[in-house]
C-alpha cells in the first residue's frame, strides 16, 4: 500500500514540541426523565428518607426509549466544542470513557462520525467510575508528547441498562448522563494538568463488578466455545464505601504533597459523585469548606464516568468555576480503580 492509499482520517501529523494542556470547553447532557426516590419506592422496598440520609441522592435520570448513550455523548461533545469555539474537524483525538457502550467494539468512532470530526482518531476507554479522569490523563499524554493538539474527552455511562432494578442495595445509587471536555496544547508552557496519580487494584475487583456469565456450547467435535452476556451490577456497598473513604483522601494527600500544593490554595474539590457522605468525609479530611465542595448528586445520582465532567460543566456554566481556578479532583470505582488530578480551568481562548 502506498501513502496515497492510506486513509487520511487515521493520520495525525506529529507536532514534535512537547506542550502543556489547556482546559478550553465543557458540555454535558442528561436524559429527560427524572425518577425520584419516592417513585423508586414503588418498585423496590425503599424510601426517600433512607436514600437521602445514606447517600444524599434525591433523584436520578434514566435513558428512555428515544434516547441513547450515543445521543447524550454527542450532545455533551457538541456543547463542549461550542463553548471552546472549535469546529469538530480541528480535533485530533476523541477518547470516550464508558463502561456501557452502545457497541462493545467501541462507540467512540460513531461519536466521531456524528460530530464530523473527520481528522480525529477515536477510541473507547474503560475504567468504570474512574474512566473520565483516566481518559483525561491519557489524552493529556498525547498533547504533552507533542503528538496531538486538540482532543475531546467524553465520560458517559448508561448504567441503567446493567442495574438490577430489584436490588435495593444498589439500584438507588445510579443514573445515566454524559459529560465532555475539550483540551488543547498550550503555546506558552502553561499546564492545566498540574499533576496526577492513578491506581488500580484488581485483587479487590469483586466488590463492585459487572461480570460476564457464559455457558459452554458445543462447536465442532471436542471443541467448545463460550456464549453468554453480562450479569447485572454486583456491589458490596460497605466494602466500596470503606475503599473510597480510605483511598481517596490518601491519593489526594499524595498528589498535594508531591506537587507542593496546600489545600487552602484549592478553589474547588470535584470528586466523583458517588455518595454525599464520601464527599463530606474527604472534604473534612482536608478542611475544605462545604461551599467549595462541588456536588450535584442529589439530582443525578452516580452517573459513573460522567459525574466529574457533568459537575464541572454545571459549575462552569453557572459561574462558580472561573478562569484560573484550581480544582482538586478524584475519581474512584470498579476495578478497583482510582485516581486524582490537580486541574486548572482556563476556559475558552
Ligand atoms: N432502602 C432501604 N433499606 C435499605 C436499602 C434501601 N435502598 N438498601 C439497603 N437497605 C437496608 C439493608 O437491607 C440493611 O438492612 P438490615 O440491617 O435489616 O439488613 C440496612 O439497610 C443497612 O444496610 P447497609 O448495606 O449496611 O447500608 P449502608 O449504611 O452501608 O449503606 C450504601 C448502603 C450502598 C448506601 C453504602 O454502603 C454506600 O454508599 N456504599 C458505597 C457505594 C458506592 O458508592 N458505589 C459506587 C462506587 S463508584
Amino acid at each position: 500500500m502506498t501513502d496515497a492509499n492510506l486513509d487520511p482520517i487515521a493520520l495525525v501529523e506529529p507536532l514534535h514540541n512537547t506542550s502543556g494542556v489547556l482546559l478550553r470547553g465543557c458540555g454535558s447532557a442528561t436524559p429527560t426523565r427524572s425518577i425520584s426516590n419516592d417513585e423508586l419506592g414503588k418498585r423496590v422496598d425503599t424510601n426517600d428518607a433512607w436514600i437521602r440520609s445514606r447517600t444524599g441522592i434525591a433523584a436520578r435520570r434514566v435513558v428512555g426509549a428515544d434516547e441513547s448513550l450515543g445521543e447524550l455523548s454527542g450532545l455533551a461533545a457538541e456543547r463542549a466544542l461550542e463553548m471552546a469555539g472549535w469546529k469538530a474537524d480541528s480535533l485530533d483525538l476523541i477518547v470516550l470513557a464508558t463502561s456501557t457502550p452502545d457497541d462493545l467494539f467501541g462507540s467512540a468512532p460513531r461519536l466521531q462520525a456524528r460530530l464530523g470530526a473527520v481528522n480525529a482518531v477515536a477510541f473507547d476507554l474503560t475504567a468504570a467510575c474512574s474512566g473520565f479522569l483516566f481518559g483525561l490523563v491519557t489524552a493529556a499524554q498525547y498533547i504533552r508528547s507533542g503528538a496531538m493538539r486538540r482532543i475531546l474527552v467524553v465520560g458517559a455511562d448508561q448504567l441503567s441498562r446493567w442495574v438490577d432494578w430489584d436490588d435495593r442495595r444498589s439500584c438507588v445509587l445510579f443514573g445515566d448522563a454524559a459529560g465532555a471536555l475539550v483540551i488543547e496544547a498550550s503555546t506558552d508552557g502553561t499546564d492545566d494538568l498540574e499533576g496526577f496519580l492513578l491506581r488500580s487494584d484488581g485483587s479487590r475487583g469483586a466488590v463492585l463488578q459487572l461480570p460476564q456469565v457464559t455457558e459452554r456450547c458445543e462447536l465442532i467435535g471436542d471443541a467448545s466455545h463460550q456464549q453468554g452476556g453480562f450479569e447485572p451490577i454486583q456491589m458490596n456497598g460497605q466494602e466500596v464505601y470503606k475503599f473510597a473513604v480510605r483511598e481517596v483522601p490518601a491519593i489526594l494527600a499524595s498528589l498535594l504533597n508531591s506537587t507542593g500544593t496546600s489545600p487552602e490554595s484549592i478553589d474547588w474539590l470535584l470528586l466523583h459523585q458517588a455518595n454525599q457522605r464520601i464527599l463530606d468525609a474527604v472534604a473534612e479530611r482536608f478542611k475544605i469548606p462545604n461551599e467549595q465542595v462541588l456536588s450535584n448528586l442529589a439530582f443525578y445520582g452516580n452517573t459513573s464516568a460522567a459525574t466529574i465532567p457533568l459537575m464541572l460543566d454545571e459549575a462552569v456554566r453557572d459561574g462558580r468555576i472561573q478562569p484560573g481556578h484550581r480544582i482538586a479532583s478524584s475519581g474512584f470505582g470498579a476495578g478497583l480503580s482510582w485516581g486524582a488530578a490537580l486541574l486548572r480551568w482556563s476556559g475558552p481562548a
